[in-house]
């Protein structure tokens, strides 16, 4: 079985799984460099595309930035499903419980065996603690390569596009820096990508 293959039957696996309204990764399989989210929000379910909203819309000039096509990536996320709680009658995002994760690292690892990444970038510390170390910080580990426990791949994690959302909206003059940090990380995770072997 060919790669596409394998892939297209671990995506078909997911829906039947995790139900029509989830979010399976997209892109190319062989892309060499894979970037891993928290779990789709409302557009995301809406369109069936990981990171296609606001922090998506910014995760794709951040890329730009770092001089990478997102065609050339593959982007998925930990958890299929969006987590959701019901507060002041509304459909409101929530993080994912262990559980969920637990489940979606199960579907991901299949998945990314498929795609056969070199390298992996983690955004936000949700995927970080869940694929390298419960003990993560961003503090601490933040921009290096690190090996992660999904099938041993190398991982670099960084600040999650969402989380720079809302320093911005916030007024944050931490902002700029934070953002700078996310492209340098981008770029260093793409040289690392495009390493022969
Ligand atoms: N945030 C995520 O972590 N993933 C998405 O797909 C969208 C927003």
């Amino acid at each position: 079985m060919g790669e596409r293959e394998a892939w297209e039957r671990i995506r078909k696996s997911s829906a039947e799984r995790f139900g029509e309204d989830s979010v399976f990764g997209e892109g190319r399989p062989g892309a060499r460099l894979a970037i891993i989210g928290e779990a789709p929000g409302k557009q995301e379910v809406e369109q069936g595309r990981p990171f296609v909203g606001r922090a998506g819309k910014l995760l794709d000039e951040l890329l730009e930035e770092a001089g990478i096509d997102r065609s050339e990536v593959y982007v998925t996320n930990v958890v299929k499903v969006r987590p959701t709680k019901e507060a002041g009658g509304r459909t409101q995002n929530r993080p994912p419980r262990a559980g969920e994760i637990r489940e979606g690292i199960e579907v991901l690892e299949e998945e990314l065996e498929a795609i056969g990444p070199k390298v992996l970038v983690l955004l936000g510390t949700t995927p970080a603690k869940a694929l390298i170390d419960r003990s993560f910080t961003m503090r601490a580990g933040r921009g290096s390569i690190l090996r992660s426990k999904l099938l041993g791949l190398p991982a670099l994690a960084t600040y999650h596009p969402a989380y720079l959302l809302r320093l911005r909206g916030a007024g944050s003059e931490d902002y700029a820096r934070m953002r700078e940090q996310v492209v340098e990380d981008l770029g260093a995770a793409w040289d690392y990508a495009r390493r022969d072997g």
